[in-house]
């Protein structure tokens, strides 16, 4: 299907062929028949991506600050590829269209199929032919309204959100500054619900527009007095509010909008203006400064947006889908009249004209709302084939054929880049949720095809190493799957989120002709390797602490999500577990965590102490917290048996001002692709992976209990 990208890096467009997303539980697939092209916001982005790294840098100070953080706990190398792989990424543009249900997703009960819809979402509702949409950002579009018209539910629900923090009340009057397209929507949403609107914008042209679409009083900034004007509109008071939906970097809407308010009014901001407010302008009439985010409450919010979960009614009356259901009824009582608005259609096979007309516009065309049609009747499909180097046939030659399933932040900045400089090794197909990623790997690494469906992959015969990078909750399940394939199979951690799935995956590894590895990738670091010998004829049990300084993660990350992520402790600690068990080499039987107390900004299970023991007597612990500074390298490890001892600082190596690091990835990687290649085991035993997957369970079961725990494999099915 075709899909409109920007290279984040250069701002270029390009009309993609990718493959169409996957359902996904919670959402639909929709396909598009119309969506709006958001001049003001979409301008805007392109023209930030256009700028060169200094000039972004400039703009975004603080992602240099996150980038200069990042640099102290993950060394410069790290954090070098990781902003590389931002900057090299392909942005879906546009958010808001509407279209036909073509899918329902598992837990979606309020869409069918055919129903219409209206949908939005920077991410979701794209400018592509095909789009996967949480059921939170879709509503359905009332009978008498169109596709055509009911594209523009963003946009409408962003312009009814800035009137709703105006605040007004009946009788009120209010002045809108700015008159674009979501001035233009505020001013017929005013219209709507009966507010007198003066309407101003600095462009006479825009102004006689906006009078041609319904708008009754208005003054032009620069040329009328425009605070005569208001103060004859509002009885000689002043207007209850403004609502501010202008775009430029100049302060002088702010400044304006608090010389025309009566005093307590309110200012409500929509459009991305100069923020310099003059303080005794404000303070003298005590004006209420609202910041309007976005269509509504929910934006932002991933439990809203993401996982679909609504907030009840009697709290938040107007979430962002009740502004979009809200904005549709307007239109379908024929109170708010989108149609005047539209100036040009594109089809999608010429978005770049459309892109043209707004950045450049070379016939100096008036334009107002501009949208992009689909042909409905189109098929599409969730593979692509791309004009890769010729397939390499397993038979013919000793290769490892890789399909990647998941190719999101750790996919692209580790794996990949390791498996490229290893020998006899292709990644032959990748598979992702959303199809543009998983086209932009496949034409970076010469990958035969993309992919939505993983199950592509799981059926290629040439496959023989399949690699899974998505998030937690789909580990175990594709695993299992890909065993049952015979398939080898290198699964990041965790390798399961629960005992009912780890021993799925045992049973299925027990029989099947592939060989299962887990991304525990610390043990291959040429600094474990190194401790690992020194300490291998020790007398002693060993004695190992183990610091990680984590770094605060919000709690509405997906980590945290119950089902998604699984939390720190399943995925995350799971490293550190393993690591301990590979050091000492004999089996955890016993494991004792505290936590301390939740409070604010404080997620107990993210900061804890906890102790393993060792069926060979040894002991270690590993103190994990989210309370440190960002400035302090991440992990520290101290190893002490037969009077000697280690110190692992961070896994640095180099030189004491060396800024590299080797955590090992290279190591797990080349370690497995050997093993396939001369017909091996897996470098890590089934056991061990099982082991180590269990006590990170047994980690939460002390939690509860409060006391120390033990550790059997029985409980498994396995013996050591
Ligand atoms: N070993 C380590 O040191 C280490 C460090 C960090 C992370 N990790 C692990 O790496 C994994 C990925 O983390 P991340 O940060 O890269 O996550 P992420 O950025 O969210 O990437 C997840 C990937 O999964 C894809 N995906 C989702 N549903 C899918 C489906 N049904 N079929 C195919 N692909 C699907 C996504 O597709 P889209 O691109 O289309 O959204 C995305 O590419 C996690 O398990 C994480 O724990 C390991």
């Amino acid at each position: 299907m075709k899909q409109l990208l920007q290279n984040y890096k250069t701002g270029e467009l390009e009309l993609a062929e990718v493959p169409a997303p996957a359902l996904k539980p919670g959402g639909i697939l929709v396909k598009n028949h119309y969506s709006l092209v958001s001049v003001g916001t979409e301008r805007a982005v392109i023209e930030f991506a256009k700028q060169s790294l200094v000039g972004k840098a400039r703009s975004r100070p603080d992602l240099v600050k996150n980038a200069l953080n990042k640099i102290k706990t993950d060394g410069l190398l790290a954090t070098y590829r990781a902003a590389m792989q931002r900057l090299n990424e392909l942005l879906p543009l546009g958010y808001s269209c509407a279209g036909e249900v073509i899918e329902v997703g598992q837990g979606v009960e309020a869409f069918n199929k055919r129903d219409l819809v209206a949908c939005g979402g920077g991410g979701y509702a794209s400018h592509a032919e095909v789009v996967f949409i949480p059921k939170n950002l879709a509503v359905k579009i009332p009978e008498n309204v169109t596709t055509k018209e009911a594209a523009f539910v963003t946009l409408g629900a962003i312009a009814l959100q800035g009137v709703r923090r105006a605040d007004l009340t009946p009788g009120e009057c209010v002045a809108v500054i700015g008159l674009g397209l979501i001035g233009q929507l505020t001013v017929q949403i005013l219209n709507a619900y009966g507010f007198p609107v003066l309407g101003l914008d600095v462009n006479q042209r825009q102004v006689e527009k906006a009078l041609k679409l319904g708008l009754r009083e208005a003054a032009v900034i620069g040329q009328d007095d425009v605070e005569k004007v208001a103060r004859a509109f509002s009885d000689g008071q002043g207007v209850d509010a403004v609502i501010i939906t202008a775009a430029t970097k100049s302060s002088e809407p702010i400044e304006l909008a608090g010389r025309i308010c009566r005093d307590k009014g309110r200012v409500s901001v929509v459009g991305d203006v100069g923020m310099d407010i003059p303080r005794n302008l404000y303070y003298e009439k005590e004006l209420d400064l609202r910041i309007s985010r976005s269509y509504g409450p929910g934006r932002y919010d991933p439990n809203y947006e993401e996982r679909g979960i609504d907030y009840p009614i009697g709290y938040v009356r107007w979430t962002e889908k009740r502004n979009m259901e809200e904005f549709l009824r307007l239109i379908s009582i024929g109170r708010v009249d989108v149609k005047p608005m539209i100036t040009h259609i594109f089809k999608i096979e010429d978005a770049l004209k459309a892109y043209e007309l707004i950045l450049e516009n070379p016939n100096r065309e008036e334009f107002t709302a501009v949208l992009l049609e689909y042909d409905p009747a189109k098929g599409h499909t969730a593979k692509i084939t791309l004009k890769a180097g010729p397939s390499v046939k397993r038979s013919k030659v000793p290769i490892v054929n890789v399909g990647l399933i998941g190719g999101g932040n750790f996919a692209k900045s580790v794996i990949l880049p390791n498996l490229r400089k290893l020998d006899k090794v292709h990644v032959k197909a990748v598979a992702t949720a959303t199809g543009k990623s998983a086209q932009a790997i496949a034409k970076k690494y010469g990958c035969e095809y993309a992919t939505t469906d993983y199950h592509e992959i799981l059926n290629d015969e040439d496959i023989n190493l399949v690699i899974i990078a998505t998030r937690h909750n789909l580990h175990a399940p594709i695993a299992i799957e890909a065993l049952k394939r015979d398939k080898n199979v290198h699964v990041e951690k965790p390798l399961a989120l629960n005992t009912e799935e780890l021993r799925a995956v045992i049973e299925a590894e027990k029989n099947s002709q592939g060989r299962l590895m887990v991304g525990f990738n610390r043990r291959f670091a040429p600094q474990a390797i190194k401790a690992k010998e020194t300490f291998s004829n020790r007398k002693t049990p060993l004695m190992i602490h183990y610091r990680v300084n984590a770094g605060y993660i919000p709690p509405d990350h997906w980590i945290h999500d119950p089902v998604e992520g699984g939390g720190r402790i399943i995925g995350e600690v799971c490293h550190f577990v393993d690591f301990l068990q590979f050091l000492v080499g004999s089996a955890p039987i016993r494991v004792y965590a505290t936590k301390i107390s939740e409070g604010r900004a404080v997620i107990a299970e993210d900061n804890i102490n906890i102790t393993i023991d060792f069926a060979d007597g040894s002991t270690g612990s590993i103190l994990y917290t989210a309370l440190g500074s960002k400035s302090l390298p991440k992990e520290y490890v101290e190893i002490f048996a037969d009077g000697k001892n280690i110190i692992i600082n961070n896994f640095k190596i180099g030189g004491p001002l060396s800024l590299r690091q080797d955590k090992g990835h290279y190591g797990e990687f080349k370690a497995f692709i050997q093993a396939i290649l001369e017909g091996q085991p897996s470098p890590i035993p089934m056991t061990e992976l099982a082991l180590t997957t269990l006590t990170t369970f047994k980690i939460h079961e002390s939690l509860e209990r409060g006391g120390p725990v033990s550790i059997s494999l029985e409980e498994l099915g396995l013996q050591r």
